[in-house]
């Protein structure tokens, strides 16, 4: 059988298929990520304006099919969907976001824990002495 993908790090028969599944994702939404930046700097680069306007609305579509990948991602990753949830469209400053989560969430370990988030709290211990 040939593989999903030649980029797992682990042997394909040993990962489990929502793994496999998760995994085409991932990679999915790198190559699209990985096409708007080419695009990016092609559209930089070229001299012809029509070719320039070409390429910027291809770029924009990759943009489209990342998203609607991570969106499958996201729903059958409860972590991720958390931090997306926490991080994204906001316009506060995004250390602010994480450092006022910490506190919330250390607030709520002395309370018995933080059930909402699913953390186990590891991520707060990064800024204690
Ligand atoms: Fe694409």
């Amino acid at each position: 059988m040939a593989s999903a993908s030649a980029t797992t790090h682990e042997d394909p028969e040993k990962l489990k298929p929502e793994t496999r599944e998760r995994h085409r994702a991932i990679v999915s939404i790198m190559e699209e990520l990985e096409a708007v930046d080419w695009y990016d700097q092609r559209v930089d680069a070229s001299d012809d304006e029509e070719l320039r306007a070409i390429l910027a609305h291809n770029r924009d579509e990759e943009k489209e099919h990342a998203a609607m990948v991570l969106e499958w991602l996201r729903r059958r990753d409860p972590q991720l969907d958390a931090h997306l949830r926490t991080f994204l469209f906001t316009d506060r400053p995004v250390l602010e976001v994480e450092e006022e989560q910490e506190e919330a969430s250390a607030g709520n370990r002395q309370g018995g824990g933080d059930p909402a988030s699913g953390s186990l709290g590891i991520g707060s211990l990064k800024g204690a002495p």
